[in-house]
């Protein structure tokens, strides 16, 4: 069975397709996309149905990874029934998803902040969305730390995923 993992950040245009991007394409280069399927969303529902922020699309482009096939949705209750991880960009929205996940009945998610995973000087990946281009080159340093220390955590939890 695949382990399922969910961004979540505040608008699904930024941080969590981001993040998504990045841990998508690492979990591609090591063959494993039929064992970790991944997914992002957004506590708000601004920006349902469009794609990344053009400065997200362009800065991980730089770093070869192509995120223009995303498109913005927002959580729902059931994402705690199908996702093993559900991992947060910063504090506010762990404390909404918090509330859904008290709100549904036997959830199963793991819940837990995406900057838990790595070492890195802040633990909360900062809201790119009013700055300047920098913001986003900072998210996208977070997220590739982050992503490859969940990637050996998951290894670790999940030891059918080293069966390859
Ligand atoms: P994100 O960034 O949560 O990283 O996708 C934001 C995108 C849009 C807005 C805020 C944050 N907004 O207010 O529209």
């Amino acid at each position: 069975m695949a382990v399922n993992v969910l961004f979540v950040c505040l608008g699904n245009i930024c941080r969590s397709p981001t993040a998504e991007g990045v841990f998508r394409a690492l979990v591609e280069d090591r063959n494993l996309s039929e064992l970790i399927v991944t997914d992002s969303a957004g506590t708000a529902a601004y920006h349902i149905g469009n794609p990344p922020d053009r400065r997200s699309q362009q800065a991980a482009l730089q770093r070869g990874i192509d995120i223009s096939d995303l498109r913005a949705r927002q959580v729902k209750p059931e994402d705690f029934h199908h996702y093993h991880w559900i991992l947060a960009a910063d504090h506010q929205n762990y404390q909404d998803l918090k509330q859904i996940q008290q709100s549904v009945t036997n959830p199963s998610a793991n819940l837990a902040m995406f900057l838990d995973f790595g070492k890195h000087e802040i633990d909360e990946v900062p809201d790119p969305y009013y700055g300047g281009p920098q913001g986003f080159d900072q998210v996208l340093n977070l997220c590739q730390n982050a992503s490859e220390a969940l990637l050996e955590h998951l290894f670790q939890k999940h030891p059918e995923l080293r069966q390859l």
